[in-house]
């Protein structure tokens, strides 16, 4: 390989940044004379937006910095290429830029609608007898790629909501008033529960944990909702719910949409799901009468890189490099997989490989009805010996002037 550049795409994760590093490390290994960075994904990318990243790695520092860096170093979007047919100029400006830089592979970090854009590109390459490679490289916290065991991002958000989640409940836990305020936390994962199901992962021999999880995948029923907030305020001193932003009715409306009926449409057509938890909360209020508190974790749960997992950065790092290795392979039209290696009750292996993006792109894996309890307010074991090793380890930040030191690309700002 010569050149080859590398983008970002979709909502940040705390470890996107450190497949970028996984990129970039592992074609320079393999010779690669430019690793450039499209600034702003794709959409940049078409713009010929481009940074050379020797100006910010090209020493050790700078890939440690970077790791401990959360959101999209490069910059994101939310780029929907369009079909190539009667758009066939917008596929070939991908080509032009390529071709100008001398750029044969192009790594695309992101998720379900980013791998997409990897299909359309390495699709229309090979239509066109195209030489240049499409590789994706997995990215969400959302967790719901499928073919992949799991993927990167998914293991930091998920320790920051059970790290955020146990302070909660300890804040709750400590007025042991007679009525007890009701706080509902909501976590993102549009389609899936995952991120939420991590909310599991609060409870341990020092914390009670949280009291229900409601997640997407079983139709939210409001009347057993509130029945259980009734049995929960009458039996307790603390009540704290996590509850997904993407929980819909049986009859198909998102919760939220109970509170507010127009919700913002992306360029995917996703509905930009918000307001789950205040909805909530204000039933719970007009009918009880107790004291509530919406928690939004909002942006905070993708971007907590100060109690990012270890696991996640070094399998984000990992997944990068393998990318690159397989490009230099000749792989196209791919995106790198994680397979999980150990037995049930053996510790944890993670291995890698790569799959046909066909079988990826805009798919959603959700979390398995039978890791769901009876109820539809809690997970099972087996979801916490799927999700646990997924959250060992720190790296410790940077602290300078304390706060945590970050990677900052100025030509971001000039974009
Ligand atoms: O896809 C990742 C994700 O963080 C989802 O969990 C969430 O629903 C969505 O992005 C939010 O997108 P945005 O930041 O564009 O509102």
């Amino acid at each position: 390989m010569k050149n080859v550049v590398v983008g970002q795409s979709g909502g940040p994760t705390a470890v996107i940044n450190s497949s970028v590093a996984g990129v970039y490390s592992g074609a320079k290994e393999l010779g690669a004379e430019h690793v450039y960075g499209m600034i702003h994904g794709i959409e940049g990318f078409l713009q010929d937006k481009l940074v050379d990243l020797d100006e910010y790695l090209d020493n050790p520092m700078g890939i440690e910095l970077l790791k401990r860096t959360p959101s999209a170093f490069l910059g994101s979007c939310r780029y929907k290429m369009p079909k190539p047919e009667g758009h066939e100029d917008v596929y070939e400006k991908v080509f032009e830029v390529m071709e100008k830089h001398d750029i044969d592979v192009l790594f695309y970090a992101g998720g379900n609608d980013s791998m997409d854009t990897v299909k359309m590109l390495s699709d229309y390459a090979k239509a066109h007898g195209k030489k240049q490679q499409f590789m994706g490289v997995p990215k969400t916290i959302d967790n719901d790629l499928p073919v992949t065991d799991h993927c990167p991002g998914y293991g930091s958000a998920a320790k920051y909501i059970a790290t955020t989640l146990k302070e909660v409940i300890r804040d709750n836990e400590s007025f042991g008033a007679a009525k007890p305020t009701v706080e509902v936390c909501e976590i993102m994962g549009r389609d899936a529960g995952w991120l939420t199901a991590a909310a599991a992962l609060a409870k341990g021999d020092d914390c009670t944990g949280v009291d229900a999880i409601y997640l997407p995948e079983t139709a939210f029923d409001v009347d057993a909702f509130m029945a259980k907030v009734d049995y929960l305020s009458t039996h307790k001193h603390s009540v704290v719910i996590a509850v997904s932003e993407g929980v819909k009715l049986a009859d198909g409306r998102y919760v939220m949409e109970l509170g507010s009926e127009n919700a913002m449409v992306d360029a995917f057509g996703h509905k930009q799901l918000s307001g789950t938890a205040s909805t909530l909360c204000k039933m719970i209020a007009q009918k009880t009468g107790l004291k509530t508190r919406a928690i939004e974790f909002s942006t905070m749960q993708r971007a907590g890189s100060h109690v990012a997992s270890l696991t996640d950065i070094n399998e984000a790092f990992a997944a990068g490099k393998l990318a690159a290795e397989a490009a230099s392979e000749g792989a196209t039209g791919e995106m790198v997989i994680f397979k999980r290696l150990n037995k049930p009750g053996e510790p944890y292996q993670c291995g890698f490989s790569r799959y046909d993006v066909h079988e990826i792109a805009n798919g959603v894996k959700n979390v398995p009805l039978e890791w769901i309890n009876e109820t539809h307010d809690g997970l099972t074991q087996d979801y916490i010996n799927y999700a646990k090793p997924l959250i060992q380890g720190e790296l410790i930040p940077f602290w300078c002037d304390g706060t945590p030191r970050h990677l900052v690309m100025k030509e971001l700002a000039d974009f």
